[in-house]
Formats: structure tokens, C-alpha cells, sequence
């Protein structure tokens, strides 16, 4: 081995305790000086009335030193893809090139403005047609929407397109049907589009099972929604089949395209019988997740659904310029102000466009050949409780530690110790005490051996010394947090020391 390998990245931090910015303020300092006032000074009361504000509240006053120092010692706080290995299950932790920072960064693309008439925007346009031109040759459908801002957003909008479709033929229909190992999120859409939601039971392959969806599909079924590949990392082999049985009865495949980064360039949702999908351009097309967005879910389906889609969409008018269709009668309206997120789809078409085709079919082979690099090595030193091949993503469950007590919780916080972040813990809920773990295609053989390394060192500490893992983590500001007040009584407000203790 590499001498250098055997160098575990965990450290004690430089990161030191720090008040909040309003603590460190005292009276007069400043982080700015202004040239002196070379206009008349205007009284603010005269100028605005009632409406001048007056009391400013409580504004922090510090040196710029101070400001600059509290700010860079905060962003070390966070772990980030930038940091190292990010292995969260599920929700593609993958890197973002900075090419695409770059583009996005560009004035004529960041200071577009929606409100900009059609003909000063051809570019921007062209972008929103490319990108949707090249998701819908990735993906085999034949139109799409970009507006939606996250992957539960497009299921929203993907679920009323097919309640507006099926109503449109007279034919409304009340039940979804949703596997046990879907995302979460799936069956929150279903009833939140006023569906009723019956559970398939996966089989001990983790795939759907294929008689209890004959047996339950039936007129009353809207669709099926299937996350494809799976929560497992397992991909649906019967998909055909699964698409047959649906359609046969007038159902359709919503296909949850949030793992897309097992597929891209390989296979086709559109050719393999999905209906409806969305995408996650914050997993698979590598824009960032940004602490809860701004993301990204297009939605693309077949031509049955087009009539439904979101209004407007990009148009060629009749002299070549693009432009803006709101003339669109069937449309579910409007799901997002103005085209979604503009700088997100800036992003992803850079990443499309700088891998090209072959640079996205080997993305999707290293995402796939990353996980199950992870799975063979670390195969009987945690549990593996379906051995179905996997796809982007692996999922151990704890049960061998679980002899000495040491659940899943507890190996993700030791794995923090060894500096990493955690893997999904206890998700999905078909693997009781589940480690899901998606290394993505983004990292080098020797960052996967490193985190392997880790885990093996945990597993036989969990043997040997329980208690270290129990009470992880240790080198860390903070220690195991009491997460059931953090997540029931969270404090959000900073208020002045007196005033908090006189509430
Ligand atoms: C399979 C799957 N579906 C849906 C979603 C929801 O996407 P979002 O978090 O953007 O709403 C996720 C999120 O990671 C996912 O992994």
C-alpha cells in the first residue's frame, strides 16, 4: 500500500468555539469607511415621512478583521463535496465542476432578467431548448418541463399532469400505487395530489413483485409511481413488464428519475415504458444542492401528456426566433414563477455539454463501478441483506454490530471521527438499521480505500471497544447532540442575553 494511504484523514480541527456575530459586537467598531459626503445631507424624515425608519435594531458593530475571520472560521463548520467524500445515500452528494460555475457566472447569463423582452433574450432561450432537447434524448421521452425547483416539485407536477390526463378522457381515477422501496417522497406527492396511496411489498430480490402488482392493479389505478433504480440501488428488471401491466389496465408509469445517474447513456425510461418522470439536476447533472435549493426537477413525458405540461414553454415562432407559449389550454398552469431555476440550467447543460455522450456513459459506469468497489470490500464486514446487483448506490444494514449495540447511528458518527461525512443512516426503511451508501462517480480509487479503510476500523472497534463508537464523535467542536430536543424545540431566534432570560 501507499505509504501516504495509510494517513487517516481524521485530525483534532482548528476550528475553535464562536460566539455569534451579534455577541462579538461592541459600540463604534466599523468595517467600512465612507469618503466624505459630497452631496447635501437630506433629512430622512423629510424625504419618507412615517415610513423613515428610525430604530435600526441591533446591528452587529466589528472590525473587518473580525467580520472576515467569523465568517471563514464558520465555513470550515460545514463538511462540503469540496471537503472530501460525501457518501450520502440517495441524495448524489457528486461534485460540482467549476466549469459550470464558470458559465453560470458569465454577466449576459447571471444578470438575465425574466422580465427581459423575448428578442434581447434569444440566448437564454436557446439554453432552455437546448437543455430540454438533450434531457429528452437522454431520457427517450418527448417533451419536458423545466420549471419545477426540486425532485418532489417535478412529482407534483409530474402526478397532476396524469390526474389532468386521465380526467381530460374521462376517466379520473383515485389510488397510486407505490412499492415499499420508493423515495419517501413519492407517496407525500400521491396524497398530496388528492390520490389515495396502496404499497406494493417488494420481493426478496428488492424488486417489485410482479403477482401482487397484477393483483393490484386495476381500474381505480392513476399509476404506478416507481423509483427506478430503487432506494436499494437495485435496478427493476421486470420494467418492461411492469410497464405492460399498467398500460394494459389504462395506468401510467410515473417513473422516478431521481437515480437517472445509474442510467444516463445506458438506458432510457422513454424506451423501457415510463409515461412520466422527473429529474434531479441536482443529483445527476451535478448543479449544486445549496442547502435546500435552489434545485431542479424537470419533468419530461411522452406526447399523450404534452397538452398538460406546465405553461409556458419554449417555442420556435413562425420567423425562427424563440419565444414564449402561454396559449396552452390543458396546461396544469403555471408551478414555478417566471422558467424555474435559470441558473441551475445553465449549470447542467455546461456539464452535459462538457462530458458530451461518451463523457456521461462513463460517469454512469464509474457511479456503478464506485459502489460495488465499496460493496466488495466491505461485504461480511457489515450485513448485506439483499445481494442483488447493485447500481450507484449500496445498502449494509448494522445487524452484526447490533451484537455489541452499535446501530447505524452510531458507526455515521464515528465515521465523522475518521473525516467523512456520514452515509444515509436508517434509510430506506425496507433495511431495518440500514448504511446507505453512494460514493458517486466523483471519487478516486484512493479516497474510496481511505473510506473503506475507515469503515473497516470501525466495524472491529465496534467489536473491540464499543463504547468509543457509542459515544462518537470525538474530534469534533461539539459532541453527540440530544438530536430529539434539537429536532422538537429548535432555537432559530437569536435574541439579546436579558431579553431571552426575561421570555
Ligand atoms: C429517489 C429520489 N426521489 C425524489 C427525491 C426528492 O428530490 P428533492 O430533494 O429535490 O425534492 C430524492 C432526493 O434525493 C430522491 O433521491
Amino acid at each position: 500500500m501507499n505509504p501516504k494511504q495509510k494517513i487517516r484523514k481524521a485530525t483534532t480541527h482548528i476550528s475553535q468555539n464562536e460566539p455569534l456575530i451579534f455577541e462579538k459586537s461592541s459600540a463604534g467598531k466599523k468595517a467600512y469607511k465612507l469618503p466624505p459626503l459630497d452631496v447635501p445631507e437630506v433629512d430622512p424624515a423629510k424625504l419618507l415621512g412615517g415610513h423613515a425608519r428610525t430604530d435600526l435594531g441591533e446591528i452587529p458593530e466589528v472590525s473587518e478583521i473580525e467580520i472576515i475571520r467569523h465568517y471563514t472560521r464558520l465555513s470550515t463548520w460545514n463538511y462540503a463535496v469540496d471537503h472530501g467524500m460525501y457518501p450520502l445515500g440517495s441524495c448524489t452528494m457528486k461534485y460540482n465542476p467549476r466549469v459550470n460555475e464558470y458559465v453560470a457566472r458569465l454577466m449576459g447569463l447571471a444578470e438575465a432578467h425574466p422580465y427581459q423582452p423575448e428578442r434581447v433574450s434569444q440566448g437564454a432561450l436557446r439554453i432552455l431548448k437546448m437543455l430540454s432537447e438533450q434531457l429528452i434524448e437522454i431520457t427517450g421521452m418527448q417533451a419536458i418541463t423545466l420549471q419545477p425547483a426540486a425532485g418532489a416539485h417535478g412529482e407534483l407536477t409530474g402526478i397532476l399532469m396524469v390526474r389532468a390526463y386521465l380526467e381530460s378522457r374521462g376517466n379520473p381515477r383515485k389510488k397510486i400505487l407505490i412499492p415499499d422501496s420508493a423515495h419517501g417522497t413519492n407517496p407525500a406527492t400521491a396524497a398530496m395530489s388528492g390520490y389515495t396511496v396502496e404499497n406494493i411489498k417488494s420481493n426478496a430480490l428488492g424488486m417489485v413483485d410482479i403477482a401482487a402488482l397484477e393483483a393490484q392493479v386495476n381500474h381505480d389505478v392513476a399509476a404506478l409511481m416507481l423509483t427506478n433504480p430503487n432506494t436499494l440501488g437495485v435496478f427493476e428488471q421486470e420494467i418492461h413488464k411492469i410497464a405492460d401491466i399498467l398500460h394494459a389496465k389504462g395506468a401510467l408509469l410515473y417513473m422516478d428519475g431521481a437515480n437517472m445517474n445509474a442510467l444516463v447513456g445506458k438506458v432510457r425510461p422513454g424506451d423501457f415504458g415510463a409515461d412520466v418522470l422527473h429529474l434531479n439536476l441536482h443529483k445527476t447533472f451535478s448543479t449544486p444542492h445549496g442547502g435546500g435549493g435552489p434545485g431542479s426537477g424537470p419533468v419530461a413525458c411522452k406526447k399523450i401528456l404534452e397538452p398538460f405540461l406546465p405553461a409556458p414553454v419554449v417555442s420556435t415562432k413562425k420567423d425562427g426566433t424563440l419565444g414564449f407559449d402561454y396559449n396552452r389550454p390543458k396546461s396544469i398552469g403555471r408551478v414555478r414563477m417566471f422558467y424555474g431555476n435559470f441558473g441551475m440550467h445553465v449549470r447542467a447543460l455546461a456539464y452535459i455539454m462538457a462530458n458530451g455522450p461518451d463523457g456521461l456513459r462513463q460517469t454512469t459506469e464509474d457511479a456503478v463501478l464506485n459502489a460495488n468497489y465499496i460493496r466488495k470490500k466491505l461485504e461480511g464486514v457489515y450485513d448485506l441483506p439483499y445481494r442483488t446487483p447493485t447500481m450507484h448506490e449500496v445498502v449494509f444494514s448494522d445487524r452484526l454490530q447490533m451484537a455489541k449495540g452499535i446501530k447505524t447511528g452510531d458507526i455515521a458518527k464515528r465515521l465523522i471521527d475518521y473525516g467523512f461525512h456520514p452515509y444515509t443512516v436508517s434509510f430506506p426503511l425496507v433495511v431495518h438499521g440500514a448504511l446507505m451508501i453512494e460514493p458517486t462517480e466523483s471519487e478516486s480509487k484512493a479516497e474510496l480505500d481511505l473510506f473503506i479503510d475507515a469503515m473497516k476500523a470501525i466495524a472491529e472497534e465496534a467489536e473491540q471497544n464499543p463504547e468509543l463508537v457509542a459515544e462518537a464523535p470525538h474530534n469534533t467542536r461539539i459532541s453527540r447532540l440530544d438530536e430529539v430536543s434539537a429536532a422538537r424545540k429548535p432555537v432559530l431566534r437569536w435574541r439579546p442575553q436579558t431579553e431571552a432570560v426575561a421570555k
